[in-house]
């Protein structure tokens, strides 16, 4: 197999972050072989996850992992920031919930548009923790 690329972490803090992380998260999944829609899936939950960031903490980092192996190629993303933290995570995870107006969206969607899904969150810490895997 190829070697892994080295982990990058980009600074998050204005919008042409979200778009710097965006590229490098679909270069990532281009380069290992995911297709165009799973790149597009991966891409779009950074930029939701980044802004995210931005609206409620300010700013933040994105981290990105290739942890492919033999069996499977894999993707990491972690994204966090040291805001206020998400109030009321449950309820932060449903369709429609938002605390500003927005269309409550991003969270939930981006949880479903990739395979790996982890949220934690108290105040100074907001982590969310997305993975995309296939065969290899
Ligand atoms: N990094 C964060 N820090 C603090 N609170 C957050 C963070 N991310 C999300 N939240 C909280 O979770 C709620 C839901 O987030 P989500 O991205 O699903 O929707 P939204 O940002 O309100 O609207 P949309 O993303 O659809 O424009 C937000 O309204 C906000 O209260
Ligand atoms: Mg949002």
């Amino acid at each position: 197999m190829t070697e892994p690329r080295p982990p990058a972490r980009f600074a998050i803090g204005n919008s042409s972050d979200i778009v710097t992380a965006r590229q490098a998260a679909r270069a990532l999944s281009a380069h290992l072989g995911f297709g165009k829609a799973h790149q597009t899936r991966l891409a779009t939950a950074v930029s939701e996850l980044t802004r995210n960031v931005i609206q409620y903490a300010g700013e933040g980092s994105c981290l990105i992992e290739d942890l492919s192996d033999d069996q499977e190629r894999v993707i990491r993303i972690s994204i966090e920031d040291h805001g206020p933290g998400i109030p009321n995570l449950p309820l932060a995870m449903e369709d429609g919930f938002s605390t500003s107006g927005g269309l409550g969206a991003g969270l939930p969607g981006a949880r479903r548009l990739v395979d790996d899904f982890h949220v934690s969150s108290a105040p100074g810490l907001t982590r969310v923790v997305i993975a995309i895997r296939k065969p290899a």
